[in-house]
Formats: structure tokens, C-alpha cells, sequence
């Protein structure tokens, strides 16, 4: 491989997308993996310098959630910030929680759509944040945000990680590199449309973003057709790189 090198900390994101492209044209095997993965954690602190999605959501718990609901909950990074008192839900069909839970944690192996369908009136409108981190494919992420609302407490609010992607080549459908956001940044749009009963807003937070769906009225949710519709209109866009894509999503 010819020598293209980049400064990690000091190099400015047009250095870094240019080691990157060098990188996406060389056969992938473990090494070119691992540079991929420290050029794209290159972008993302570069793209997003002043907040982590974690210290986000630590500061909603300090302010005291009651109930919470986590999708995708793998190692519980995230779930362990969720506070003494609270009643945390958590649904994963392969977690491996690895820290100590402060929380009452009520966890269920299984995947979201399971959960929404066997255990959405039980839990109808009890949850007032919600934390959507599951499979990262948009119609995956669009349906989990549809179930999600019917779940939420009238006046909670639902985070959706991973939808602003440092690089289009961490935005692919299925996994091909090892910083991974997926294309749910089209599940975001799907529900980013002025005329829905929502208020929404994307959140800079490192490593990739979140989109926060707020002020909700639980009887009004938009038609899922209409939503699945919205997700297939987002996926024919074209963009020529990742700083258009953002563009266009900083812009709704
Ligand atoms: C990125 S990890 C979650 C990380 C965690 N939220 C955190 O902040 O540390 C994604 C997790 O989603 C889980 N997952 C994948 N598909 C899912 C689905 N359809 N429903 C629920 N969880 C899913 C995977 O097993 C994986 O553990």
C-alpha cells in the first residue's frame, strides 16, 4: 500500500476523509479494518468535540427518570447510567451486561419487535425516555420509533442513536466496517417532517448523533405507511459524501 498518513489529532477532516477513501480502495484485512476504525474515531471527535452521547443521557437520569427503556443494550454502557430508583427496561436478544446497574433493571432477551408486540400494553404509555440503540437499519429503527411512541408517557421524550454519520461508508445498510452507525439517519427523516404532531431535534453528541423526538401527544402518531414511505424516499437520495449528507440533515 503506497503511504498516506494522517495526524489522528491534528489533522482536519478533508486529511482525514482522504487517508479514508486511500483506505475503502485497499482489500480489507485486519490492519486496513483497524485504520478505518481509528480515521472514522478521528472524524467523529472532530465532528462532534464538545458532547458524548453518554454524558447526555447521564444528565437526563441526574435530572430523575422514573422509567426507562433501553433497546439495544449490549454491555449496558449505557444502561448503567440509569439511577437508583429508577425502573429501567432494558431488550437485547444477546446482551452481556459487563458493569453493576444501579437501576431496577428488568431486562428481556429478545429482539424489539418481539418486545413491542408481546409486551406494548403492559408497558402503554410508561416510560418517559426512551433510548433506541438497537439494530442499526432504518426500517428496523423507524418501526422501534413507531412502537416506541405508544409506550412513552405524555410528555416523554425518545433518543435515537447513530443518526448522523461521520462518513457514508459507516452509513451502508449492513455492516462493512467496524465504526458503524447503518443508514438510521432514514428512520430520523422519516419522522423529521413539519407536519407530524412532533417536536424533534438533532443532537450533536459524539460518536454519531441523536435524534430527539419531544412534547409528544401519545393519540397522534403519524400512519406507519406513511412513515415506511418516508423511509424508502430518504433511501433513493444520493449524496457525493458524508458533509452533504450532514448538511442535509442539519437543515430539516
Ligand atoms: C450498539 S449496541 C448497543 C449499545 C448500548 N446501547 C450502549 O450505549 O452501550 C447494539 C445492540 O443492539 C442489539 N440488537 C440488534 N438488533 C436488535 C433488535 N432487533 N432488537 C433489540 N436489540 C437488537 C445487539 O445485540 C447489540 O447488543
Amino acid at each position: 500500500m503506497n503511504q498516506v498518513s494522517v495526524n489522528l489529532k491534528t489533522g482536519s477532516k478533508a486529511e482525514l476523509r482522504m487517508v479514508e477513501d486511500h483506505l475503502l480502495r485497499q482489500p480489507r484485512n485486519k490492519d486496513v479494518a483497524a485504520k478505518l476504525m481509528r480515521i472514522h474515531e478521528a472524524l467523529a471527535t472532530r465532528e462532534f468535540p464538545d458532547l458524548e452521547y453518554k454524558n447526555y443521557l447521564s444528565t437526563k437520569h441526574k435530572a430523575g427518570v422514573r422509567d426507562y427503556l433501553e433497546v439495544g443494550v449490549r454491555w449496558g454502557d449505557a444502561l448503567m447510567l440509569a439511577a437508583p430508583g429508577c425502573k429501567a427496561v432494558g431488550v437485547d436478544p444477546a446482551f452481556d451486561i459487563k458493569h453493576p446497574l444501579e437501576c431496577e433493571p428488568t431486562l428481556y432477551g429478545m429482539l424489539s419487535d418481539d418486545f413491542f408486540f408481546e409486551h406494548s400494553e403492559r408497558y402503554a404509555q410508561a416510560f418517559d425516555l426512551i433510548f433506541l440503540d438497537g439494530l442499526h437499519e432504518a426500517r428496523q429503527t423507524a418501526k422501534d420509533i413507531y412502537h416506541a411512541l405508544s409506550v412513552l408517557k405524555p410528555g416523554g421524550e425518545i433518543l435515537s442513536h447513530d443518526v448522523l454519520p461521520i462518513s457514508l461508508a459507516v452509513a451502508t445498510p449492513t455492516q462493512q466496517t467496524r465504526f458503524w452507525t447503518g443508514n438510521v439517519w432514514q428512520a430520523a427523516y422519516a419522522f423529521a417532517h413539519k407536519d407530524f404532531p412532533l417536536k424533534w431535534e438533532f443532537i450533536e453528541a459524539h460518536p454519531s448523533g441523536l435524534f430527539r423526538l419531544y412534547d409528544i401527544d401519545p393519540d397522534c402518531r403519524p400512519s406507519r405507511q406513511l412513515i415506511m414511505e418516508r423511509v424508502a424516499e430518504a433511501s433513493a437520495m444520493k449524496f457525493n459524501d458524508a458533509g452533504e449528507l450532514l448538511d442535509f440533515l442539519r437543515s430539516l
